[in-house]
């Protein structure tokens, strides 16, 4: 299959920067960048659901690594416990604004989603968690071409395997489509993948999501932040901090359930998953530079798990 990944696009990415010129930025300030002027940080608005799948299905998806046992016993985590024979699978599509990388911004906004497995077992402790990225997809705001910008985006995250898609909406992480109860749709789709003989290839749908609003969850927002915010795995052999605080006056928290649909490009874990819990919320991301897994489990910051 053929997949986007280009190491050191630096000088690319530079003229691509200076190249465009500044747009709108809708919503979800930046407002950890100036801080971090060296870093890779951004708004984050979207949704993160939590979609049981089969656990062996869960195990050959992110061999040669195990999984960490759940924490299931931990009620300020999970107060209903977790559906036996099943391990979490993180869902998450969301809207990155206002995404600074080192002294340089990206002048738009752009939608961000990824299908990753928490509690991997990187480190052999069987205790330690980590993110497994199964699949990671980029899309334009407002029908704007984000090709460009994924070889920055590839070399920030250390060869992870990206694929440009189109997002509905495209213009934020969700759009509300009946009013009585309050129904929500985001979606992937057209998944782009290029190929070097015939040019861009298609792929149809890649994931659907559909929900309401619940006021109660069978998960914490703790256990939300705390799965989102584990270091991820990269294919160099180092892991990645990529925490999102979800701690701002606008983090705006609320509890979904709905449906979500993994199609094929999803891979080994395409179905139809039925009364899904999710959290929709904005936070502020702060993208660390790679390192070993070792040290990225030790720094990670336990405030942005709380
Ligand atoms: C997050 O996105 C939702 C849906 O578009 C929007 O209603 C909300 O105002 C956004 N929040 C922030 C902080 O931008
Ligand atoms: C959010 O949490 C981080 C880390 O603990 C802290 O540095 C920051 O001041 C907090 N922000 C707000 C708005 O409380
Ligand atoms: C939301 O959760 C309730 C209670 O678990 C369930 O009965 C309902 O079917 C769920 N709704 C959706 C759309 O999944």
């Amino acid at each position: 299959m053929a997949q986007i990944s280009i190491k050191r696009p630096i000088q690319y990415l530079l003229s691509l920067m200076i190249a465009l010129a500044s747009a709108q930025s809708p919503q979800c300030p930046n407002n950890l960048a100036v801080y971090n002027p060296n870093l890779r940080t951004a708004c984050v608005n979207g949704t993160f659901f939590i979609v049981p799948v089969d656990t062996a299905t869960v195990e050959s998806a992110v061999a040669p690594y195990g999984l960490v046992p759940l924490p299931t016993s931990d009620e300020t985590l999970f107060p209903n416990g977790f559906p036996a024979g099943t391990y979490p699978v993180l869902v998450s599509i969301y809207l990155d604004n206002d995404i600074r990388m080192t002294a340089l911004q990206i002048p738009t906004p752009l939608l961000s989603a990824s299908i990753q497995v928490p509690y991997v077992d990187r480190l052999g402790d069987g205790e330690t968690g980590f993110l497994f990225s199964v699949k990671q997809y980029i899309g334009g705001y407002d029908g704007d071409d984000v090709s460009g910008y994924v070889p920055a985006l590839v070399s920030s995250l250390g060869g992870t395997t990206i694929f440009v898609a189109s997002f509905v909406p495209d213009d934020g992480p969700y759009e509300e489509i009946s009013t009585s109860p309050p129904e929500y749709i985001a979606q992937v789709k057209d998944v782009i993948v290029p190929n070097p003989v015939s040019g861009p290839g298609v792929i149809e749908e890649a994931i659907d999501t559909d929900f309401f609003t619940v006021s109660t969850s069978s998960y914490t927002a703790h256990l939300f932040h705390e799965v989102i915010s584990q270091p991820l795995i990269l294919t160099s052999g180092l892991c990645q901090r990529n925490p999102i605080y979800f701690n701002q006056t606008f983090t705006d928290p609320i509890f979904r359930n709905g449906t979500v649909t993994l199609y094929s490009p999803g891979g080994a874990f395409a179905g139809v998953y039925d009364d899904v819990q999710g959290y929709s919320a904005s936070g502020e991301m702060v993208g660390y530079n790679a390192e070993s897994c070792a040290s990225a489990a030790a720094n990670t910051d336990p405030n942005a798990l709380a």
